[in-house]
């Protein structure tokens, strides 16, 4: 890997994933997106990972798609390149993924952190799409995840202005849970990967994909898939094993099976 850093075992159970390409804020071109997917789902298959953090540094968690490498690109060029089927790959990940942000989070990278499951932020981070400023418009999500995240009206205000907001704002919109000091946001991700990491790894994978159903369907189609995955949680050890924990008063121990 050139462009990211990867630790499998950062703390027990948690793989951090370091995007770094530092001179060019981490933009994303290909090669770096290519390899984020390459990584991610091997450590989806990977049994001693239950959790993945993806971050980049105190400057910038990603500035956006490369603008250099896009800038003179014909649509059809585009099309054919197709680097979303990257980021369809990506989001096809099945354990819980938390973007530890600092910095720059914008265009493509505000995008990227939106695809993860939940955002962790710096004091320092700033969010926004400001695709509008060079003339397009989001192209990984942007207008459909910021939208869901933060209400019509203030993704409009992000999307055609290409303003950016606080992370203060961003907490206050719901779009990153927590912000923290800067020397404390990687930090504050491991505690909250280390958590989910102790749970039932088939419980989480299951309420991952009925959580983000609610984002794709009807109400009436998300409860039915809740509902399925609810009892199929009742097929794993781990869940005998949870319920007699409680009633023993004991802690659970989860093995995935
Ligand atoms: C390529 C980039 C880049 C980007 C920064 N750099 N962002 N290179 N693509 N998205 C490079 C700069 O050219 C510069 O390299 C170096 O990183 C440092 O950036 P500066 O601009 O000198 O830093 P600063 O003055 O602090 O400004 C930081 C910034 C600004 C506000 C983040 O760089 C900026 O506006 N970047 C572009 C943000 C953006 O428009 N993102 C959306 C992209 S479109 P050199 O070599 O010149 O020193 C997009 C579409 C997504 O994301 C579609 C799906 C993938």
């Amino acid at each position: 890997m050139e462009l990211i850093k990867v630790t499998d075992h950062y703390a027990p159970a948690v793989a951090l994933i370091e995007l770094n390409r530092p001179k060019e804020l981490n933009a994303l071109n290909p090669q770096l997106m290519g390899e984020l997917r390459d990584s991610l789902v091997r450590l989806d298959k990977d049994d001693t990972v239950r959790a993945i953090i993806i971050t980049g540094n105190e400057r910038a968690f990603a500035a956006g798609a490369d603008i250099k490498q896009m800038a003179d690109k014909s649509a059809i060029d585009m099309l054919v390149l197709d680097q979303f089927s990257t980021w369809d790959q990506i989001r096809k990940v099945k354990k819980p993924i938390i973007a530890a942000v600092s910095g720059f989070a914008l265009g493509g990278g505000c995008e990227l952190a939106m695809m993860c499951d939940m955002i962790v932020a710096s004091e320092t981070a700033q969010f926004g799409q400001p695709e509008i400023k060079i003339g397009t418009i989001p192209g990984a999500g942007g207008t459909q995840r910021l939208t869901r995240a933060v209400g019509k009206a203030k993704a409009m205000e992000l999307i055609l202005t290409g303003r950016f907001i606080s992370a203060q704002e961003a907490h206050f919109y719901g779009l990153a849970i927590k912000v923290v000091p800067v020397e404390m946001y990687l930090q504050e991700a491991v505690t909250l990967a280390k958590e989910i990491a102790a749970m039932s790894p088939i419980a989480v994978q299951l309420a991952k994909e009925a959580v983000n159903r609610s984002f794709e369907t009807h109400l009436d189609e998300g409860l039915t898939l809740e509902r399925k995955n609810f009892y199929l949680t009742f097929a794993s050890q781990d869940q005998k094993e949870g319920m007699a924990a409680f009633v023993e008063k004991r802690k659970p121990e989860f093995k995935g099976k």
